[in-house]
């Protein structure tokens, strides 16, 4: 049975004040402003949700080549921190590292010459991991993909006195079409242009591999990932359960954007029963063995369950 005790709740933040957007490809959620953000988080943690995801959508002139914004200390990734810290301490607070929402190609990575430059990216996704720790985040989670980021961020965090700030690995991604409203709601898809790679096919997993997410999770733990995360969810579930077998460590499983629109757009034609799938798919998750699930759900799940 699930609990609220299961579930991370992703959040979008963008700037301005009293700004509430709905997302056009995820009916029902939103981007907050900083303002609605510590009144949501306040109204999860009375709903029993202990822990957010937060995601930025930067604004388009502050995107480069390099994740020169990510790195500052008044962005608005850093303000949100602060913001979800002081309205609840207690709430845990995670928050996302990969540079697409900072990239102007949209990819989670430096690009040159039609290429993504890993161990470049790898040297700003761990100052970033810091920048997001002196902020005050408990959990860095890094959803790039990159090979060797984990070891880059661990260090740097050690080096830097954080050696209680936990890292949690989008260890098994795969390259997946169910990623589409999600960036739509931090527009931050791949363009498409001369030189620049059209999809993210070269960092994420094939989906038909099954072993490489056992060698990238376990390479990842052997690195310092602290969690473990199979992404996305319901497609994956006997990677999960892979997974789960393989390791000691909790395994956090990303129920997707495109896995929430799709029970959204068939419950609106009415041809499921919104309530009974969603239920349905987080018990799935979490029988495969989810330790943890990232879900757009979790507030309507909560609301059902308790
Ligand atoms: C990118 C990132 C993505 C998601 C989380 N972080 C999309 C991507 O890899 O292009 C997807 C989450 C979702 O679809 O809900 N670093």
């Amino acid at each position: 049975m699930i609990s609220p005790n299961d579930f991370i709740v992703p959040l979008f933040v963008v700037e301005g004040k009293n700004v509430k957007e709905e997302i056009g490809s995820m009916p029902g959620y939103f981007r907050l402003s900083l303002d609605l953000l510590e009144k949501e988080v306040k109204e999860l943690w009375n709903l029993g949700l202990k822990s957010v995801l937060l995601f930025v959508k930067v604004s388009e002139e502050l995107k480069d080549n390099a994740g020169k914004e990510a790195l500052n200390p008044e962005g608005l990734m850093q303000r949100s921190i602060k913001t979800v810290k002081n309205a609840v301490p207690e709430m845990i607070v995670m928050t996302d590292v990969a540079l697409d929402p900072y990239s102007k190609f949209g990819h989670d990575g430096i690009i040159a010459d039609g290429k993504v430059l890993n161990d470049d990216t790898t040297a700003v996704l761990a100052e970033m991991s810091l920048s997001h720790a002196k902020a005050g985040a408990d959990i860095v989670a890094p959803s790039d993909m990159m090979d060797g980021r984990i070891f880059e961020m661990r260090s740097l965090l050690e080096d830097e006195g954080f050696h209680d700030t936990a890292i949690m690995s989008y260890s098994a991604k795969y390259a997946s079409a169910f990623y589409g409203p999600f960036r739509d709601a931090l527009d931050s898809a791949p363009v498409d242009a001369a030189n620049i790679p059209k999809d993210k096919k070269t960092y994420q997993m094939d989906p038909s591999n099954r072993e490489e997410a056992i060698r990238e999770t376990l390479m990842d733990i052997e690195e310092g990932a602290d969690i473990v995360m199979v992404k996305p969810g319901l497609c994956y579930l006997d990677i999960v359960r892979d997974i789960r077998n393989a390791v000691n460590i909790p395994v956090a499983v990303y129920q997707v954007s495109g896995e929430y629109a799709m029970i959204k757009a068939a419950a609106e034609k009415g041809w499921l029963d919104h309530d009974a799938v969603m239920l349905e798919q987080l018990t799935a998750i979490k029988r495969a063995g989810a330790n943890m699930i990232a879900s757009y759900f979790a507030k309507e799940a909560v609301k059902l369950i308790s």
